[in-house]
Order: structure tokens, then sequence, then C-alpha cells
């Protein structure tokens, strides 16, 4: 890999963040979150983009000094094209295209999803890369995902979410327990304490690889509003055990059509990438099948989990060695597809 020093920026939904990256080896990785989103229990697209212009300047000046860069060094600035909140986006794409222009250097955009992925083929994220082809389980607010990854941009979708995404039913479920947003990090820390044991949810049964969590969701929400007429107190007093066994329930969700996708696809490389990848349970569950089931697993650093411009740049590095750049007619995309479709090729 060239020692090429690229620029990333990434604002595709409440986190402004900027790295700047060498070769494949991160010389810096800046984020600036959005506490404004926490007394609404969920990210307001509008107040996102305000505060996405507020961070970014200082976001990329922290990226810059940490690296200990000067900007004359870049050599391109890559930037999350999609997919995310379109005011978020703008932001991003407007300021990365601006500094392209004023440094005269090329432009590379990056999709989201794309970036999660391939964010574990950054210097210090594994101390061996995945070897292709392997199975991605994508797990983040937005989406949820098995992939076959081929190559760097050759990649699959086995399964998906029908209705919610992982991430989203940890949030939701937590909104239901009264947890601030995002809920998922918490439902962590209190299911360490709690019995995964003590509460049964329902569980979808999809056919193939297809994930469903909205019934999940309706599930707790039904079983809390029983008990609460019984007993006001029964979520504070049996928060852990709640939160472990929704965390069980969910992880058990995740893994089961992942073991089947490694089983039938006869794959025995497999990664997790994306938010909810930083849950420990869903981690140890991976550690777990590294043992009972053969596989090399590969698990992302926790800084490079939720959303970080480490993995924007990491892709932008990539595309940038085979040349694919884009001009300033460029635009912003919510939606982006990333990958194939396996029920499309199928079809
Ligand atoms: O990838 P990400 O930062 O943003 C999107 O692209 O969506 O993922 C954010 C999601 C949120 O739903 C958040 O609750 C979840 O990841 N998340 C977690 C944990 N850390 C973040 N969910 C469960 N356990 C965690 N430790
Ligand atoms: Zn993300």
């Amino acid at each position: 890999m060239s020692d090429t020093i690229i620029l990333a920026i990434e604002s595709s939904c409440d986190d402004t963040s900027a790295a700047v990256i060498q070769g494949n080896k991160i010389l810096s990785n800046i984020a600036a979150g959005q506490e404004i989103h926490n007394e609404y229990g969920g990210v307001v697209p509008e107040l996102a983009s305000r505060a996405h212009q507020q961070n970014i300047i200082p976001v990329v000046v922290k990226s810059l000094n940490q690296a200990n860069i000067d900007k004359n060094q870049i050599s391109a600035i890559g930037f999350t094209r999609g997919p995310g909140l379109l005011g978020s986006l703008l932001v991003g794409t407007s300021f990365a295209k601006s500094l392209s222009m004023s440094l005269g250097v090329p432009l590379v955009e990056v999709n989201h999803l794309q970036a999660h992925i391939l964010a574990h083929f950054i210097e210090d994220a594994n101390p061996n890369p995945p070897q292709f082809p392997f199975l991605c389980l994508t797990v983040s607010g937005g989406h949820t995902m098995i992939v076959l990854v081929n190559d760097y941009f050759d990649m699959k979708i086995i399964g998906r979410t029908t209705d919610d995404a992982a991430g989203e039913a940890f949030d939701k479920i937590g909104k239901i327990f009264g947890l601030d947003y995002p809920a998922g990090p918490i439902i962590d820390r209190l299911a360490k304490e709690g019995d995964p044991k003590k509460f049964k949810f329902n569980k979808p049964r999809l056919e193939g690889y297809d994930y469903s969590f909205s019934g999940i969701k309706t599930s707790v929400l039904y079983f809390i509003q029983k008990e609460l007429k019984q007993n006001p107190d029964f979520i504070q007093e049996n928060i852990k055990d709640l939160c472990a066994s929704v965390q069980q329930c969910i992880i058990e969700i995740l893994m089961e059509k992942l073991e089947d996708a490694a089983n039938d696809f006869r794959i025995n490389e497999v990664a997790i990438a994306g938010g909810v990848s930083a849950n420990s349970g869903l981690r140890n569950a991976m550690k777990e099948n590294e043992e009972k089931l053969g596989w090399n697993i590969y698990i992302p650093k926790f800084e490079y989990t939720t959303d970080n411009a480490a993995m924007i740049a990491m892709v932008a590095q990539l595309k940038y060695e085979r040349g694919e750049f884009c001009d300033l007619s460029v635009a912003a995309t919510a939606r982006y597809d990333f990958a194939e479709d396996l029920d499309t090729l199928k079809s």
C-alpha cells in the first residue's frame, strides 16, 4: 500500500468526524458527538445538520494537528456520500468539495456501509486482516445485514432486516425502559449485571438469512405495559435483568442467521462491523464461535465500531490507489446501494 496521506470526513448521522490516514495507518481520528439529541430520544435531523456546521472546522483542524501534518501534504479528500441523513451528509460533502477545490487535490466519495466493513483493513484494526471471501454481519442504528465480501469492492448482501435495524431495536426498547438515547451502550452496561435468562421475548421466524426486529420491540412493550399495571416500579426493580434478557434475545437472533450463512456458504472467516459490534455480548458470542465452530473472527476495535472518519479514510485510500475519483458535481445521497443483493441476483 502507498504512503499517500488522505484527509477524510464523516457526517452521515450525529457524529462529526475527521481522520488522517497514511497508507492504511490512521494518524488521527477525531469525533465530536452531539448531545443535543439526548432530550428528544433520537436524532433530530435539522439539529444534526446545524451541529455538523458548528463542529466541522474545529474537528478537521484538530485532526490535522493531531496527525501533525500540514494541509499541503494532503493528496486527496475522502468523504461520506451516503447513506444517511441528507442534511448531515450535505455539510460534509460541501466541506469536502470546497477543501478539495482550494487545495487542488482529488475528491473521493465513500459509501458509509462499505466503510464499516472495510474498517477491518486499517493497520491497527486486526493483527491480520480478514481473508476473502469473508462474511460480515453489519449492524448499526440504520442497517442490519449479512454481507458476503468477495473482494474490497465486490460485496453481496445475503440477508437484511425487513423492518427495524438491530441498533434501532436496542434504542427503541431502551426508550420503553426510560433510558437515554442511544440506549444500545446503556443496555450493554446494565446487562453485565443482569440475568439473561430471566425474561423471554418473541423471536421472529423468517426464512433464509433475513432479519426482523419489530416483533421483539412489540413483545417487550406489551410485557412491560402488563407488568406496570401490577407494579409501577417493575422497570426500576428489574432493569438489569430486562437489559440482559433483551440483549441476549437480539444477539441470538443475529447469531443464528450468521451461523446458518457461514455453514451454508462454507466460510469460516467471519467479521462484525457497525455500531452494534461494540456490544460486549455480541463480541463474546463471536469469541465462543471461534472455539466452538472454528471461525476466524474479526471484531473491530471500539473506535472503529460506531461512526468514525477512520473507516472513511480507509476506503478513500483503497479508491485512491484504484484512481477512483469523483468530480465537484457529486451529490450527497440519503440512500446508497453498495452491494448486489443476492435475492436480486437469483431472480
Ligand atoms: O454505526 P453507528 O454508529 O451509526 C449508524 O450508522 O447507524 O451505530 C449506532 C447504533 C445505535 O443504535 C447504538 O445504540 C448502537 O449502534 N450501539 C450499541 C452499542 N454501541 C452502540 N448497541 C448495543 N451495544 C453497544 N455497546
Ligand atoms: Zn454507521
